[in-house]
């Protein structure tokens, strides 16, 4: 959070208009989810930040390009999922939300 006054210059302006990029997703915010997740049992993960229900997906990214990612869980214990949307080894946290 002490760098969000530059992230935020950086994403001031609107992120469509250039011509078919890829939209920027919402951050939901700047710090993983810890959820407890349980083997066999698969979730879904909000891409686009817009879901009500974070760090999972209600349905609110219709209209926009994104999808939601699936997570198989393979043991039960604690998740991080990525809140930031930007992570690049989705649905999980990878550091990323430290230089938003
Ligand atoms: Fe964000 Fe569905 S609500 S991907
Ligand atoms: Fe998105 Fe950590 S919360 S990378």
């Amino acid at each position: 959070s002490l760098a969000s006054g530059t992230a935020r210059l950086y994403r001031s302006g609107p992120s469509q208009g250039h011509g078919g990029g890829m939209t920027e997703p919402t951050i939901a915010q700047k710090a993983p989810y810890k959820v407890a997740v349980e083997a066999g049992k698969s979730y879904w993960w909000c891409a686009c930040g817009k879901s009500a229900k974070q760090p999972f997906c209600d349905g609110s990214h219709k209209g926009t390009e994104f999808t939601p990612v699936k997570y198989d869980a393979e043991k039960t214990g604690d998740a991080w999922f990525c809140g930031c949307k930007h992570t690049a080894k989705t649905p999980m946290c990878d550091g990323t939300h430290k230089g938003l």
